[in-house]
């Protein structure tokens, strides 16, 4: 009987040391596998791994503010586009200020990100940020608005408007408007953010259009700084001084012309009737105020390249050289299309 037991026993541990060598021999096979590169379930999974991290790139973004409608919309379409695309975003609010924005660059440059996409609070004051990103080999995207700055080698591409094209379509559409109106024409401007891109030259491409019509004059110019609050509070200054010889606002931009909308009513005039209200951006508050009838026309400036930025990027580390310039197209709209179109506007 006790011999039988002890059959029993050495048997059990034999079949069990058979087991373990058996498993032994598989997980040594496994990391073998791994060691010499050969195909296996567990090393396609590291490989599948590794080419997603290594595609992922951390994008930093300084981004101006979000001092107006567009600046949202703007915003939006680049975060979720950078997320789409399974990147990683550092993103930054400059809240209009320049050195925000350079405190931000320098940061994301200390962090060692992949690429910076940086939309200029103001054309000048970047060269030195700019040139230590390029000193660390970090691929800089502008966005939305330019430097003034000559060497253009220290960014991979321009993405954004045409804004003296935006001036000119205002002053092409006011000359067409007021063609069969004579006397002269008093035009007071709400400008953008002092310095910055689109102000300069929306001003410019406007100023260039009424030059040879010599009945159109900007009697009044001041900066709103691309605010529904400034803009309110500029043209009532402008009300004040001058309210019953105002025939035009031109605003930089949608937001300081709802803005300048409320000082016109508040001073008891009608806006689009008395005084002609021109903006920029094509944002929803301004199809509002046109189908209310408190506005005439908006020229598009579109904010929603998000897409089409994360394309250039990807482009530009797959080895693709790019264009220095891109321009987005853009539209103008005005007041008798503004209820048909309302309804289809995604910003
Ligand atoms: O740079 C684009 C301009 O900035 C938009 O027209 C304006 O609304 C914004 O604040």
């Amino acid at each position: 009987m006790a011999k039988v037991v002890r059959t029993k026993w050495v048997l059990l541990l034999v079949v069990l040391g058979v087991c373990f060598l058996v498993a032994c021999g598989d997980a040594s096979e496994v990391d073998q596998e791994v060691e010499d590169g050969v195909d296996s379930g567990v090393e396609v999974d590291e490989e599948a791994n590794q080419s997603e991290q290594s595609d992922s790139l951390v994008i930093g973004f300084s981004q101006v503010g979000a001092e107006s409608e567009w600046r949202t919309a703007n915003t939006q379409s680049i975060q979720d586009a950078i997320a789409d695309a399974g990147h990683e975003l550092q993103f930054s609010d400059a809240q209009q200020q320049q050195q925000n924005q350079i405190m931000a660059i320098r940061s994301f440059i200390s962090q060692g990100v992949d690429a910076i996409v940086f939309s200029p609070v103001v054309e000048t004051g970047f060269e030195t940020v700019l040139q230590e990103a390029k000193d660390a080999e970090i691929p800089v995207f502008l966005v939305d608005r330019a430097v003034d700055i000559d060497d253009d080698s220290m960014w991979v591409t321009f993405l954004g408007s045409d804004f003296v094209e935006e001036g000119r379509k205002a002053g092409r559409w006011l000359v067409d408007e007021l063609a069969d109106v004579e006397g002269d024409i008093n035009i007071v401007e709400l400008q953008g953010t002092v310095g910055s891109a689109p102000a300069i030259d929306r001003k410019e491409g406007f100023e260039e259009i009424i030059a040879d019509h010599p009945q159109l004059t900007i009697t009044q110019s001041q900066t709103g700084n691309f605010t529904r609050t400034e803009g309110k509070e500029v043209m009532e200054a402008f009300l004040r001084s001058d309210g019953d010889n105002i025939d035009v606002l031109y605003a930089h931009n949608d937001d300081m012309a709802i803005g300048a909308i409320q000082a016109i009513e508040e001073y008891g005039l009608k806006p689009a009737e008395d005084i002609i209200v021109i903006g920029v951006d094509a944002v929803k508050g301004a199809f509002e105020a046109m189908v209310a009838g408190k506005m005439n026309v908006t020229i598009e400036c579109n904010p929603q390249f998000g897409p089409q930025l994360v394309e250039l990027i990807e482009a530009h580390f797959a080895g693709e050289e790019l264009p220095k310039r891109i321009a987005v197209e853009e539209d103008m709209f005005t007041m008798d299309q503004a209820a048909d179109l309302i309804d289809s506007r995604t910003y």
